[in-house]
């Protein structure tokens, strides 16, 4: 069989490839001359499966890309608090080089643009290293992002510098806030080899792969930064991600995304998927103008926008019956699939409405496949409360949906791995009690 996917991809990049507006971005004289007619799209799947069609091994400058991810390497060594309190997680509604900061704190207003960016790279590390320090901190960090090393492209880097009054002016903005603490023109010097990292398609769709998967690159398996730091990085790069487009594209494309001026584009979205496309002319905001048809595309050809309402789940109670009968009689919840708030929801209401005549009553997880953390102590819960009400409980755990359930306060759960066993054990404890 000829492999979907990517045959999907290559259709989807013909229909965009006689869109031939915009232009390469004209600021950095070494973009300015990059081949326009460049076209590539990848998708890296949570599992590492790497699908592409078009130029998807072809290597350009990260540009702002690099941005959430820097963003993620500075919450990892900082921590939250002396992040925030430097760079805000506002939409700014503005172009990415726009001269503002917050009026009362002199703080950026989100690290998505420039001087957001600009002081985020001065946290990435720890505090005491030196700008080229930094550098190897930043780099190693994209590079544990993409699983590969990546190197700077230094004609872009050295062109860029020749031209960054506009960034120079918002570090030296930064500086007098006391919002950098740093030389503005080394921090500006590092921000710049930030972005021109050299990348491509494939490897940055595996960086937005590693967001997607919990902050774990898919391939090389690293942690590379903690879970509650990807939800901050995701969240930004949904409100702030396209800059003056943001609003547009969370309501058309609804995928945290991060477009870059050498024309990539990722998104990521979560639990599935890290997306990244490459075409060089751009819009007036910054973006890609192919990379913004093709992802609007693949949104919607997938139902990858992230409000999209899934099909319901099916029911989490598969079954609510009695099995024997007299003082033997077992109430069984069978429950299945994969258990959030809302499904253990329906399970307090069937267990509301057991009888106190029904001793014994089993949770039966055998075909549960994942309980998440509310689910797991709102089961908990349940037990307590059953146990308290003189049930005796049993959760029929086969394979340890829930280890060591330990319902606290006065609850009880027996664990078995199937009815039968419930059966003997609810036997045996009948037998004890008449002897
Ligand atoms: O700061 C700059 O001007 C660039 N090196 C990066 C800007 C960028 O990629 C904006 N995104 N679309």
């Amino acid at each position: 069989m000829r492999p979907i996917i990517p045959d999907y991809l290559a259709e989807v990049l013909g229909d965009v490839e006689s869109d031939t507006s915009g232009e390469p971005a004209g600021y950095i004289p070494e973009l300015a001359s990059a081949d326009p007619e460049r076209l590539g799209a990848a998708f890296a799947m949570v599992d590492g499966e790497v699908y592409g069609a078009g130029d998807i091994d072809v290597e350009f400058t990260i540009q702002s890309i690099s941005k959430p991810f820097v963003y993620a390497l500075a919450l990892s060594d900082r921590g939250f608090d002396p992040v925030l309190a430097k760079v805000g997680v506002e939409p700014s509604g503005e172009a990415f080089n726009e001269i503002s900061l917050e009026s009362d704190t002199g703080r950026p207003l989100n690290p998505m643009i420039n001087a957001g960016a600009i002081t985020v790279h001065s946290l990435a590390g720890a505090e005491d290293l030196n700008p080229t320090e930094r550098v190897d901190r930043v780099l190693h960090g994209l590079s544990a992002f993409a699983g590969r090393r990546l190197k700077t492209d230094q004609a872009v880097y050295a062109s860029e510098m020749e031209h960054a009054h506009r960034n120079l002016a918002i570090a030296h903005m930064l500086r007098s806030h006391n919002v950098l603490t740093e030389d503005p023109g080394a921090v500006v010097d590092g921000y710049t080899r930030q972005c021109s990292a050299l990348v491509t398609t494939r490897d940055l769709a595996m960086m937005a792969a590693t967001l997607a998967n919990r902050g774990v690159n898919p391939l090389s398996g690293e942690q590379v930064v903690p879970e509650a730091v990807v939800r901050q990085v995701l969240s930004v790069m949904f409100s702030c991600g396209m800059y003056d487009a943001a609003g547009d594209w969370a309501t058309q494309v609804g995928i945290p995304a991060k477009s870059g001026v050498a024309g990539g584009l990722i998104g990521a979205l979560p639990g599935q998927i890290g997306i990244a496309t490459f075409s060089p002319r751009l819009d007036g905001h910054g973006n890609s103008v192919r990379g913004v048809s093709l992802f609007e595309r693949f949104s919607s050809d997938m139902g990858l926008h992230v409000m999209e309402v899934p099909a319901a789940a099916r029911a989490v109670v598969r079954s609510n019956h009695v099995v024997a009968g007299g003082p033997s009689a077992l109430r069984v919840l069978q429950l299945q699939g994969g258990i959030g708030f809302a499904g253990a929801e329906r399970v307090v209401q069937e267990a509301m409405a057991i009888s106190p005549s029904e001793v014994r009553v089993a949770l039966d997880l055998t075909r549960v496949h994942s309980i998440d953390d509310v689910a797991r102590r709102v089961l908990l819960e349940i037990a307590r409360r059953l146990t308290l009400n003189g049930h005796d409980v049993y959760l029929v755990d086969p394979e340890s949906m829930m280890p060591d359930p330990d319902p606290g306060d006065g609850g009880r759960v027996t664990v078995v791995d199937n009815l039968d066993l419930a059966d003997q054990r609810a036997a045996t404890a009948a037998g004890g009690q008449g002897g």
